[in-house]
């Protein structure tokens, strides 16, 4: 790939400034300065320093986000505020795009990469991922609503939903119910809840396959993640 292309797409300006850049011998590949914008260069493998700041090339970003209510998963909208609008320019370069979906009133872990492949992965329904959510509903379920919601309910337009799980948390009312499902439709956890009669007020969603959301994460901020926790998202459930 061209130096001045590479550059250019990691953010260090325009492809005109990297060439000035490159001109004042800001630029080093393998300790010499390199004025050629025609250059080709291995970005994973060359050793190239920008004012003897070491360009460190990755081809995939993966965030995890909690996030906040109000904004909306997408990438771009015309009048609401989106999760990409909470990224510094530093990673809004990599073009990422939330993986799935969250409702504007839900909060909780939200992934962005632009790693199509894992996305598709984590997001199809044959592959099973599980995601996890807390749920606050507005009234205590029935032994009967545990079991319907176990086994799978038929949502309002007919769908049945698959196997899911249901626990309580230690310590807590029995208003909040921790449901794991491996599928992503629409609403999907507000409906479910719906189709046995009761209704969520609150939801977040607290984990993604075998990866949680970090406590350290306020609403609102992210934090991108390390090798292992992308390789475990890579395995799926565990
Ligand atoms: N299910 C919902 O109803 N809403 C979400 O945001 C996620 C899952």
């Amino acid at each position: 790939m061209r130096i001045d292309k590479l550059l250019a797409n990691m953010g260090f300006g325009s492809r005109k400034e990297v060439k000035q850049l490159l001109k004042k011998g800001g630029v080093t590949l393998s300790g010499a300065p390199v004025k050629d914008a025609k250059t080709q260069v291995d970005p994973e493998n060359d050793d190239i320093e920008i004012f003897g700041e070491k360009v460190e090339y990755k081809p995939n970003i993966y965030l995890m986000m909690n996030k906040p209510q109000g904004v909306i998963s997408a990438t771009e909208d015309a009048s609401e505020s989106t999760v990409l609008d909470l990224l510094e320019t530093e990673d809004l370069i990599y073009d990422p795009f939330p993986v799935g979906r969250l409702d504007k009133d839900t909060t909780g872990f939200m992934l962005l990469t632009n790693d199509g492949k894992l996305a598709h992965q984590l997001t199809s329904p044959k592959k099973k991922v599980d995601k996890t959510y807390r749920v606050h509903i507005d009234g205590v379920l029935t032994k009967d609503q545990e079991e319907e919601l176990k086994a799978g309910v038929v949502l309002d337009d007919g769908y049945k939903t698959k196997p899911a799980k249901l626990a309580y948390y230690n310590g807590e009312p029995e208003t909040t119910v921790q449901l794991t499902i491996t599928e992503g439709k629409f609403h999907q956890v507000k409906r479910m809840f719906q189709a046995v009669g009761r209704k969520v007020v609150a939801l977040k969603r607290e984990s993604i396959g075998p990866l949680t959301l970090d406590p350290d994460l306020e609403p609102g901020t992210y934090r991108e993640l390390n090798d292992d926790e992308v390789e475990l998202l890579r395995k799926g459930n565990l």
